[in-house]
């Protein structure tokens, strides 16, 4: 029941029928996509304390999370290692990407932005946390999908104090709309965006 998987996010659809039979048929590149998600969820992180550096909540949450998004970076890292596989090259991020396009370079917009990717990545790690995977990683995407889960209200409850809850529910509104067309046409992939 994906559906299920929405519970508490500002996800207006689930991910397409048919995702996670493609993430698992290629377990090595949906652990390499995803050690990457980790990174540059990191790497996003600190961009924020960077360019926002005079928000001193702002700089204390984002520095925490960069630390806990390297930790969940080493983490799947070293499942990659373990399967005998490499990082190789960086790939693009066409969901990523597609956001951006629809986005400004506003703090608010950084924000929900920031929220829509950890609650994407937060439904897909509940569908791989349900699927038939060896018991040792379905418990290791439950676990991050309830970090995940986190990480979204952070960053909304980082655009309600910036812009207050009425203007920053309207965007993340307008975002909803934007992050559901973008998810129902990319390609399936087994990538965790
Ligand atoms: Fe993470
Ligand atoms: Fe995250």
């Amino acid at each position: 029941m994906p559906a299920a998987c929405l519970e508490g996010l500002p996800l207006l659809e689930p991910s397409p029928s048919g995702w996670v039979d493609v993430a698992l048929s290629d377990l090595d590149a949906l652990l390499v996509d995803h050690a990457y998600c980790e990174l540059k969820a990191a790497s996003t992180a600190v961009s924020l304390v960077v360019r926002f550096a005079d928000r001193p909540a702002l700089v204390t949450d984002m520095t925490a999370l960069a630390r806990e998004e390297m930790k969940h970076f080493d983490r799947v890292h070293a499942l990659v290692r373990r399967r005998g596989r490499t990082l190789g090259r960086i790939h693009g991020d066409r969901y990523v990407k597609k956001l951006r396009e629809r986005s400004t370079s506003s703090l608010l917009d950084a924000l929900i932005l920031g929220a829509f990717i950890e609650a994407r990545s937060c439904e897909r790690f509940r569908l791989l946390a349900r699927a038939p995977l060896p018991e040792e990683l379905a418990g290791f995407y439950r676990e991050l999908a309830s970090a995940e889960a986190r990480h979204h209200e952070l960053f909304l409850d980082h655009a309600a104090a910036e812009v207050g809850s009425a203007a920053s529910g309207s965007r993340r509104r307008e975002m909803a709309e934007i992050e559901a067309r973008i998810v129902r046409e990319l390609p399936l992939e087994p990538r965790i965006h």
